[in-house]
């Protein structure tokens, strides 16, 4: 019996661990930087939270989520994405005062067509930074985000684009402008979106079908109709991220996928994982919190798709910082068990150590600490021993020395 993986479900095994951790780490390190700290969230939610976030008429909401009727009659679902569990935490935790700046790692589920860089369990490196309609805020999370894809290494092979849809008040106008447009190509649009101008006329700019890709170009923009306030905000966020030397495009055709932005919207994209070309998004969200019962208050954030991220990286080949033992505990038949106490003191006192699980000849042994790039094989021979020493290779420079036992934590920590 062989069994599976679920469709669009991936193991992330062997060379892809070193990635994913060193990615994790760069953006760990950064969030310090940036004054973040962890939010850990539950993968099942209510379903009804995301149906009211992110859109009854997205994509993801009209059938990209994995729910289910639990047995109470409650309907519940995997997590798409980690925006609305971390605001529902936030009321649920009685709403900081202060700006709460909050980052988040671990699984979504989106029931999407897998291919190239597209799952159904993916991993999100998230943040929200919740409680302030500053346009600093926006700047600073943008910038972090940029700063993200600088430290991993991907700036030159992904783009920063920004646009402004706008809020409530402006898009209302626009909308009318927009259908007006759209409505006399009625018969030539895609079904999609047919739909889309009835329910929801911006997102027609998420379109792929070339059919369609004609018409829209032509069509009124956003950014071309924003009231004066979100005209001003956008104004101040750009001022900002030319002081936080953040490049950028502007990019006036970009929308996001899911509903609850409002101003400032952004995407990290590139050209080389064929459709699936964002590395993470994310924007401003002035009603979400107040829609999802808490206070009347603002919030920014994005979300980075790590397995895209970790895809790109072994396709440009990265290097990986890999950290090797410190030292390969190589013993004789007598000398065993001698060894397992040196590999526990040796570990106790911090250092990387590996020895066999079972008695072996030492040539396989040389064999197998070569292969670990190790820097050291201890060679635990019964004369040494009886005299308290220990021959260490320097498996560099293949030179072998004898030291005594005593001295080997200070030589391991000075060499
Ligand atoms: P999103 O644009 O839906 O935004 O997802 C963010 C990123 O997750 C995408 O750019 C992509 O890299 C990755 N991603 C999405 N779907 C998949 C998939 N099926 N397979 C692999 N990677 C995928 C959000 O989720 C918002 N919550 C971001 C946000 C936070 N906005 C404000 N705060």
């Amino acid at each position: 019996m062989h069994f599976q993986r679920v469709k669009g479900f991936q193991d992330i095994y062997g060379e892809q661990v070193a990635y994913y951790r060193q990615a994790c780490a760069i953006a760990k390190e950064l969030f310090t930087l940036f004054h973040v700290e962890e939010l850990n969230t539950p993968i099942l939610e209510k379903s009804e939270i995301f149906n009211r976030s992110i859109g009854e008429n997205t994509d993801i909401v009209e059938k990209e989520m994995f729910s289910f009727l639990d047995r109470d009659g409650s309907t519940l679902c995997l997590r798409p994405e980690g925006t609305a569990g971390a605001l529902r935490a936030y009321i649920d935790n009685g709403c900081p005062k202060e700006l709460e700046r909050l980052y988040y790692l671990g699984a979504m589920f989106r029931r999407e067509n897998p291919q190239k860089g597209r799952f159904r369990q993916f991993t999100q490196i998230g943040v929200e930074f919740i409680g302030s309609s500053s346009p600093f805020t926006d700047a600073e999370v943008i910038s972090l985000f940029d700063n993200f894809f600088n430290k991993v290494g991907l700036s030159k092979i992904a783009h920063l684009e920004i646009n402004s849809v706008g809020c409530a008040d402006c898009r209302r106008k626009y909308y009318e402008k927009l259908t007006a447009y759209l409505t006399p190509f009625r018969e030539e649009l895609c079904g999609d979106c047919t739909r889309r101008l009835l329910k929801n006329p911006l997102r027609v700019f998420d379109c792929k079908n070339p059919k369609c890709a004609n018409i829209i170009n032509g069509a009124p923009l956003i950014l071309d109709n924003l009231c004066d306030m979100c005209e001003k905000q956008f104004e101040e966020v750009k001022k900002y991220l030319e002081i936080f030397k953040v490049d950028y495009t502007l990019n006036p055709r970009m929308v996001r996928g899911l509903d609850y932005y409002t101003r400032t919207a952004f995407e990290m994209t590139t050209d080389r994982l064929g459709a699936a070309s964002a590395l993470g998004g994310g924007g401003r969200y002035d009603k979400l919190i107040s829609i999802l019962g808490g206070p009347d208050i603002s919030g920014v954030g994005f979300a980075i798709g790590l397995d895209r991220v970790i895809a790109l990286m072994m396709e440009e080949n990265f290097a990986i910082e890999k950290r090797v033992p410190d030292i390969y505990i190589i013993t004789f038949p007598d000398t065993f068990e001698q060894g397992a106490a040196l590999l526990a003191e040796v570990r106790k006192a911090g250092f990387y150590a590996i020895m066999e699980y079972e008695i072996s000849g030492v040539k396989a042994q040389m064999k197998r600490a070569n292969r670990s790039k190790a820097r050291y094989a201890a060679i635990l021979g019964e004369d040494e021993l009886k005299e308290n020493k220990i021959s260490l290779k320097d498996m560099q420079t293949s030179t072998q020395q004898i030291i005594n036992l005593t001295q080997l934590f200070n030589f391991l920590r000075s060499n």
